[in-house]
């Protein structure tokens, strides 16, 4: 009985780290995929003309971007699949492609940072990482949802 009862504790203990570490793992990549989108904003709107142009901003995504990559990819353990999460399925089934899109995002954000020097060439260099976002939201991505539906998603507080 006694025997029975200490590996009801240990499993129950086993259960909750397991489960601790899932949603720790989901946080961690939210925030950082949130610390993008967020820095992105203005930038966004500049691409589209809605905003003048300002380096800082832009700068600041693009380091944003190289911060936070690693942080993101590395926040897909197997035991993250459900939860607060909408993450597709595709990212563990085609983890290789995913890696190498974040992979190949950050050493871009590098080379834009680099190459953007005047608005001019904002406007020739800053949609085309832009559209990396796309790589993996929406139906071409498939990873995630629309970034419309995922910009949403941050009017709500991550817990
Ligand atoms: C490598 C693939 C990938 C790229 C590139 C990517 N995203 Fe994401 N993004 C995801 C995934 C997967 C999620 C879902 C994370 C989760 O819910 O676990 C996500 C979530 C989000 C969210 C919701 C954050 C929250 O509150 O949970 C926003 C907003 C977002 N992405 C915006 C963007 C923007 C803007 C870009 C381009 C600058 C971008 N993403 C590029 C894969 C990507």
């Amino acid at each position: 009985m006694r025997r029975l009862v200490i590996f009801a504790a240990a499993t129950l203990v086993a259960a909750t780290a397991a489960f601790a570490q899932n949603a720790d793992a989901i946080k961690q990549r939210r925030e950082a995929m949130r610390a993008i989108a967020q820095a992105g904003g203005d930038p966004f709107k500049m691409m589209r003309g809605e905003l003048p142009f300002n380096m800082a901003p832009v700068q600041a995504v693009l380091k944003a971007i190289q911060d936070n990559a690693g942080k993101f990819k590395a926040g897909f353990p197997d035991d993250s699949k459900t939860g607060a999460t909408e993450a597709t399925a595709k990212v563990w089934e085609a983890r290789a492609e995913f890696n190498a899109i974040i992979d190949k995002w950050a050493a871009d954000a590098k080379l834009t940072a680099a190459a953007i020097t005047d608005e001019a060439t904002f406007k020739v260099e800053y949609p085309k990482l832009a559209s990396t976002c796309g790589s993996c939201h929406g139906a071409r991505g498939g990873y995630a949802p629309g970034v419309g539906d995922s910009f949403k998603r941050m009017q709500t507080p991550l817990q």
